[in-house]
This record gives structure tokens, sequence and C-alpha cells, in this order.
């Protein structure tokens, strides 16, 4: 079969679904590729990219339609071109079925088995064609490159001959897919960066990305299903807005991404707050395609405030990167297709009982299939209950029994040495004895220092007892000349199992270095 990408219809939409790359992996799941001419040019790939990729180029999209028999596209057909699809051929899109029924009416009665790819169910097997996560990231990135390209200053703080620069600081509204991005774009470029969501349970998530949780002391788990966010309660919206209005004259950049499945975006940063801003601040709202999170948002516009704030409502930020975008799109595809295709023979196997497929599709063979049963595998493990962390005085008893508890456990082995020594010493040698009591002392001595040394720095310790080995090396070899072959053959044993251990630690030493250079 034939898989065609036509060139994209909407207007300002640069992303391509078809790229080189993505067809010389379609083509070794059996299939050909097509594209319609220039489809890929606002991504920067041209006809003959696709050429040299064993790509068939036609010129117009009729001709496309008539040549592919699963047509993929970024952007949803119009109503008239999915009437123009001939019956029976299959899609791949982003599809809007929860927002645009008609399309899925015009699908069903031409027989088109269709998938959207907004569709795609969060559960792990999944993720690799998670377009909405694919997209959602480079819009975080695309966000924080367009606040700075708004701002008037640095986002990272300097001290200069000319003069201080304190470091911007930004809050990022919603640490979902695209906040987590904009909090990684952010905190890398210098920023000091909090954040704010209303599910508890992504607050390790921004924390171990370098930025601040904005803690809220509120009763209420803000997590929907399947990973995303429930509508919050008027009380909690109340202590939200609360808690932003205190961040709003101290922040200089807000990027907004608070999103609610098939709603309108929820109103966050309010026009009092945008007025508290300082002049040159910049707002940033992910979230205009549903509206805006912000009171002044207009969707595809710039709009700078009487007081000199800047609010950016682009809806078409992963567009404006279409050549990353294109290529991580063509992928998702692609991977929709291996799993299509499990026997690799370019013919689509459309298996309804696989979860992923079941829920992607929205028709097949002649009927709706939106909105589908709930995936059979949840989207994320539940958040494991938080353990109740004991109180300072706790902690202070604790550690004193733990002391006093090992104090006594070191006496009674002292006794119980002491006993065992005198045992020996009644029978023993006085040779033997003098040997014995410094191994038995270097036992406790090497025990104590290791033990005491915290976990963490077990393996630069490692390291370390190279120069222990050395000392066993010399020893060994004064004894190798040794008369007796059993003191022979021991000297030898300690030299090997010594050199085992140095060349170990050195090695050791330098994954570690690796692990803090940059490649
Ligand atoms: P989204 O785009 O629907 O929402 C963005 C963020 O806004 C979410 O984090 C949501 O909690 C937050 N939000 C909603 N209302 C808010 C409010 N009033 N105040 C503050 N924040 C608010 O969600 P997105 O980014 O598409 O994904 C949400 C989550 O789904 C991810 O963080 C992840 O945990 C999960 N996910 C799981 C995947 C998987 O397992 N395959 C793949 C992708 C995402």
């Amino acid at each position: 079969m034939k898989i065609g990408a036509p060139k994209e219809t909407f207007q300002g939409e640069n992303r391509v679904a078809l790229t080189p790359d993505s067809a010389a992996q379609l083509q070794k799941l059996g299939y050909e590729c097509v594209v319609q001419a220039g489809a890929g040019a606002a991504a920067r790939i041209s006809d003959a990219d696709y050429e040299a990729a064993g790509v068939e180029v036609v010129k117009t999209a009729a001709a496309l339609n008539k040549a592919a028999d699963i047509i993929v596209r970024v952007r949803a057909p119009s109503h008239d071109e999915a009437k123009k699809i001939p019956k029976g051929k299959k899609l791949i899109s982003f599809l809007n079925p929860g927002g645009d029924t008609e399309l899925l009416e015009v699908l069903k009665d031409r027989q088109i088995d269709a998938i959207a790819m907004e569709m795609v169910p969060r559960i792990s097997r999944a993720q690799k064609m998670d377009a909405l996560s694919s997209m959602a990231n480079i819009a975080g990135y695309r966000a924080v490159i367009e606040a700075g390209n708004q701002f008037g200053r640095f986002f990272t703080g300097q001290i200069t001959a000319a003069g201080k620069v304190p470091p911007a600081k930004v809050l990022v509204i919603g640490a979902g897919v695209a906040g987590l991005a904009a909090i990684g774009t952010a905190t890398s470029l210098g920023a000091v960066v909090r954040a704010f969501d209303v599910r508890p349970e992504v607050a390790e998530q921004i924390e171990s990305m370098g930025a601040e949780f904005l803690f809220l002391d509120f009763e209420e788990d803000g997590s929907g299903s399947g990973g995303y966010a429930a509508v919050s309660s008027p009380e909690f919206r109340e202590k939200q807005l609360e808690l932003f209005r205190a961040q709003a004259p101290e922040v200089d950049i807000v990027i907004t991404t608070a999103l609610i499945p098939n709603r309108e975006a929820p109103k966050l940063w309010l026009a009092d707050m945008v007025d508290a801003m300082k002049p040159g601040s910049v707002v940033v709202d992910l979230a205009a395609e549903k509206g805006g999170n912000c009171d002044y948002t207009e969707a595809d516009k710039i709009v700078e405030t009487a007081n000199g704030v800047r609010i950016v409502g682009y809806t078409d930020f992963p567009s404006r990167m279409a050549t990353q975008a294109s290529n991580l799109y063509a992928t998702n595809i692609r991977h929709m297709m291996t799993d299509l295709t499990p026997e690799k023979n370019g013919e689509p196997n459309w298996n309804m009982e696989d979860d992923v497929i079941r829920h992607s599709t929205v028709t097949h063979n002649g009927e709706i299939t939106f909105p589908p049963p709930p995936p059979k595998v949840a989207a994320q493990a539940k958040p494991q209950p938080k353990k109740v962390e004991p109180t300072e005085e706790e902690k202070k008893a604790a550690a004193l029994e733990a002391e006093r508890q090992a104090g006594r456990n070191q006496v009674k082995m002292l006794v119980i040495g002491g006993l065992f020594m005198g045992l020996i010493g009644l029978t023993a040698p006085a040779a033997f004895m003098s040997h014995f009591i410094v191994f038995a002392l270097s036992c406790f001595v090497g025990y104590q220092v290791i033990w005491n040394v915290s976990h963490s720095l077990h393996t630069p310790l490692m390291a370390v007892t190279n120069a222990i080995s050395g000392i066993i090396i010399i020893g060994a070899l004064l004894q190798v000349g040794s008369d007796s072959a059993i003191v022979t053959f021991l000297a030898v044993i300690s030299v090997l199992i010594a050199s085992i251990n140095i060349v170990g630690g050195f090695m050791v030493t330098r994954r570690m270095l690796a692990m803090f250079q940059r490649s």
C-alpha cells in the first residue's frame, strides 16, 4: 500500500506529516510513500530530498488522494477536503473528534477508517506515538524563546563591569508536558523559575528540573483521569488566584499552559495580575487556542497593555519550529504504522482489540467509534501515599537511642573480643599472638573507618583504597621470594587481588569523572 502526505492547507501551518527519514522507516514496513509537491517546503524539506529517499512526488492534492491508500496529515482536513478523499481510504491526522463531530460524519459516510492522533492513550507503550506530547514539548521550549524575544533583559543574572544584572524570574503555570519543557528551557538559560500545578504529584518533577514548586496550603487533589487535571473547586481557585496575585509584582515572565481536556482554558492570570506586573514583563499564553489562561490574551497576536506588559497569544508554536516538529510528528506517525503493521507486509491490520489502535480510531468500517471505552491500562501509576515525617523531637530521640544502642554493641564486641583473645593467648605461642593482635586491631580500625563513611562516598572511597592495595603489594613482593611454597603462593595471590583492586579503583574513578564531564 501507499502512504501519502498532502501539503497542509491550514493557514500558517508549516509542518508536514511525512519526512524522508520517516519514509525510509515506512518503506521497511513494506509501504511505498508519496507526497504532494511542496509538502515539505515550509519545513525546509525539498521535493528533491523526498525523491532521494525514494518517495514519489505528485503535483496536486487530487493526485495525492488518488495515489495514496493511507493519507497522513498534521491538521484535520476541512469538511470539503474530507469529502474529496476517495471512499475506503484511510486517514491518520489530528482530527479534533471531540469538537468536530461533523467531520466524523463525513469520514463515516465515506467509509474512511480514521485515526485521530490526539486520541493516542497516555500509556507507557504508546509514548512513542504520543504526538500531543511531542508537540507540547516543542511548544514549551518555543514559549521561552518567544518570551526571551519580547523581554528586554537577560535570563541569567550577571555581574559585569557595567553593572549587576539580576536573573529573570519566570513563573510557569501548569506543569504538564509543555510546562515542564518551559521550566527546563528557562532554568537552562539561567532564569529563576517557579511553577504551579493543580496536580500535586508534579511537585517532584518541577523540583527535579531546578524550579521551585509554589505550594498551596489547601487540601484538594486536582488530578483527573488519564494524567490530566480536573476542574478545581471555587475555594481552591480563590486560593490559587491569591497565590498568583502575590507573585505578579515579582515575576518578569509568566508562561501559562493550564488546560483541562474538552473545556475552555481556565482563566488564571487575570487582568489585575497583569496590571500589577512590571513594565517590560511578558506573558506567554500557551492555552490561547482554547481561549487563553490570561484575561488579555488574543489568539495569534501580541497584545501590549497600558503598563507595558506584552501578552503573546500565538497558537502555532510547534509550527514555528517546523523542521523539528515535522521530524517528531512524522516519527509518531511512523510508530503508529509500525503498530498497525505487525507483519511488516505493507498492509495495515486494524486490530480493534489493541488498546492503542482502538482508543485512537474514530471511524472504522463505516461506524463512528468515538468516544472510545477507557483504556485497560492506567495512564500513570497512582502516586504513593506520602510517609508521615517524624517531628524534630522524634528525630532527635531516635538518633540518641541509635547512638546508645551502638555504644552498647561496641562494649559487647570488646568484651567478647577480649575473652576470645585471652582464650587463644592461653595456648598460642607469643610470636603468633603479637601478629594476631595487630591483625585483629587492623580489622577493627579498617571496619570503623569504612563503615562510618556515608554511603554516597563509598565509590570515591574505593578509589582511595588503592593506596592500601599498594601497601599490600609491597608486603607481598617482599614475601614472594620466601623459601616456603605456601608463603610464595599466598604472596602471588595477594599481588593478584590487590592489582585487580587497583585497576578496578581507577576504572571506577574514570567513570565517576566522566559523569561530571560535558561531552
Ligand atoms: P494538558 O495540556 O491537558 O494540561 C497542562 C497542565 O495544566 C497539566 O499539568 C494540568 O494539571 C495543568 N492545569 C490544569 N488546570 C490547572 C489550573 N487551574 N492551575 C494550574 N495548572 C492547571 O496536559 P499535558 O501536558 O498534555 O499532560 C498532562 C499529564 O499527562 C503529564 O504531565 C503527564 O503526567 C501525563 N502524560 C502521560 C503520558 C504517558 O504516560 N504516556 C504522556 C504524556 C503525558
